[in-house]
């Protein structure tokens, strides 16, 4: 019987295609297959993330309750992976000794050379090195039935944002090379991939290099964009996550000329008020920013714009945090992840003092969603009665008997409709909005 892997991911986009990759190098080289109960896997990964608070406790916590399985079965794999994981190294095996594989965002690759060294070693295993991007060399093609897929274009961030760890988790910002990226989105396009989302901490940040010698030197987003804009079966493009910083005017006509790339753009803010985007070194100011969003809707009118959000920024006051809800009036983002700033160790915004108390922070994070969530809802009951293009993702969470679908504008559509629509567009009516997603009805009724 083929052994099982259970992978838990905790973090962003990346991390979760990180996950999947473990899970494609392992069955490659184990022939395991993904299991959803960890009492039944032979193979345990948690890919962690230290975004925000309590992150590295979490980790203990949930190592805690899969140690038994370890009693029960001794073969039993246990391993770390992702950004805890990338900062804490071998301390994670010196508190938890029963944990035998610690790895880094950058060296998921080598996790069967672990495993097995650990298994001829007897000894538990720790590689959170950065040898610069060679993992997506050792990557197996990938194969998916979807009608989309993610491809991953960069690694890493070199922003050194004050309040983020992610630039030391990851390591610094470097690019696959053009090349490699074209192969394997036609290659997704060949197996019925129709929408690719390219991925990347900041992915408007690409400088790809050729193979060629005769070529320019590098290749931009832009150039990424437009160049799979001609492949074959490819219909859609979206990408994130992007920084402000690097929404060249480049990349900003490219909306103008390649009607693949979708009407929606997550660009995160952080703030509204200039002193705290200069405190986080964010690098531009609110009026950059609206700048930005102008040049963008002059170009596609029907653009949606979502956000990141950080909440009680040490020295936030009252009036930089109506600054930032004015920010959200002007621009109308349609949805946003919004938390309360919390301190990463290591971090520059981290030696900050702060005196404003954890109830005005909590009070200013819940009028920041409760304005996003009405503005998304208005938005969405302004597409009740027209027709949109979805890409049928699966079976709707709710009600499995559904399908649910995804406009271009990054809206979910629930609708019914026959099962082989799953991974085709659809053209449905929408006919109700509810808090979070569209109701519609299918308009080709025929059977397929
Ligand atoms: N590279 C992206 C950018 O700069 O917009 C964001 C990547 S980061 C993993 C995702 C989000 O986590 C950030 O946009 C920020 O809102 C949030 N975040 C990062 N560090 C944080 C912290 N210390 N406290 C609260 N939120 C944080
Ligand atoms: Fe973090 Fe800033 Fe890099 Fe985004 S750009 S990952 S917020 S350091
Ligand atoms: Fe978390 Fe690492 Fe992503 S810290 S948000 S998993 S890059």
């Amino acid at each position: 019987m083929a052994k099982k892997v259970y992978i838990r991911s905790f973090g962003c986009q990346m991390n979760e295609y990180d996950s999947a990759k473990m899970a494609d190098v392992l069955a490659e080289a184990f022939g395991t297959e993904s299991t959803d109960r960890p009492e039944d896997a032979d193979i345990i990964l948690f890919n962690t993330c230290s975004v925000r608070e309590n992150a590295q406790e979490r980790v203990f916590h949930h190592l805690g309750r899969v140690r038994h399985l370890k009693e029960l079965n001794p073969d039993l794999v246990i391993g770390v992976g992702g950004c805890v994981a990338s900062q804490e190294g071998a301390t994670i095996v010196k508190r938890a000794a029963y944990v035998d594989v610690v790895f880094g965002p950058q060296t998921l690759h080598r996790l069967p050379q672990l495993i097995a060294l650990r298994r001829a070693s007897g000894t538990s295993q720790v590689d959170v090195s950065f040898p610069s991007i060679e993992k997506f060399d050792h990557f197996p093609h990938a194969r998916t039935e979807a009608g989309s897929a993610f491809v991953s274009i960069m690694e890493g961030c070199s922003k050194f944002c004050s309040f983020c760890i992610v630039p030391f988790t990851r390591g610094e910002e470097v690019s696959r090379p053009i090349e490699d990226v074209l192969a394997e989105a036609a290659g997704l396009a060949a197996q019925g991939v129709k929408e690719i989302t390219l991925l990347g901490q900041n992915v408007n940040a690409y400088a790809g290099r050729f193979a060629d010698p005769a070529a320019p030197d590098q290749a931009d987003l832009a150039f990424l964009i437009e160049t799979l804009a001609e492949l074959p079966g490819i219909e859609r493009i979206r990408y994130t996550t992007s920084h402000p910083r690097e929404m060249t005017q480049r990349l900003i006509d490219v909306y103008e000329r390649v009607p693949k790339l979708v009407s929606h753009l997550h660009l995160p803010v952080q703030s509204g008020a200039d002193r705290v985007l200069a405190a986080m070194k964010r690098g531009y100011t609110a009026l950059e920013y609206k700048s930005i969003v102008r040049r963008l809707r002059e170009v596609r009118p029907d653009l949606s714009l979502s956000s990141d959000f950080i909440v009680g920024f040490p020295g936030e006051s009252d009036a930089d945090f109506e600054a930032t809800l004015r920010l959200i009036d002007e621009l109308g983002f349609c949805d946003s992840y919004s938390f309360l700033y919390s301190p990463r160790p290591g971090t520059r915004a981290a030696e900050l003092s702060d005196d404003t108390p954890a109830e005005v922070k909590e009070e200013r994070l819940a009028r920041l969603q409760q304005k996003i969530e009405a503005r998304d809802l208005s938005s969405r009951r302004e597409l009740i009665g027209k027709v949109e293009r979805v890409l049928v993702e699966g079976h709707a969470k709710k009600d499995p008997a559904e399908l649910a679908g995804r406009t271009g504008s990054n809206r979910t559509v629930n609708f019914a409709g026959p099962a082989n629509l799953v991974g085709e567009f659809a053209d449905v009516r929408i006919s109700a909005a509810m808090p979070h997603t569209l109701r519609g009805e299918w308009l080709d009724k025929r059977p397929l």
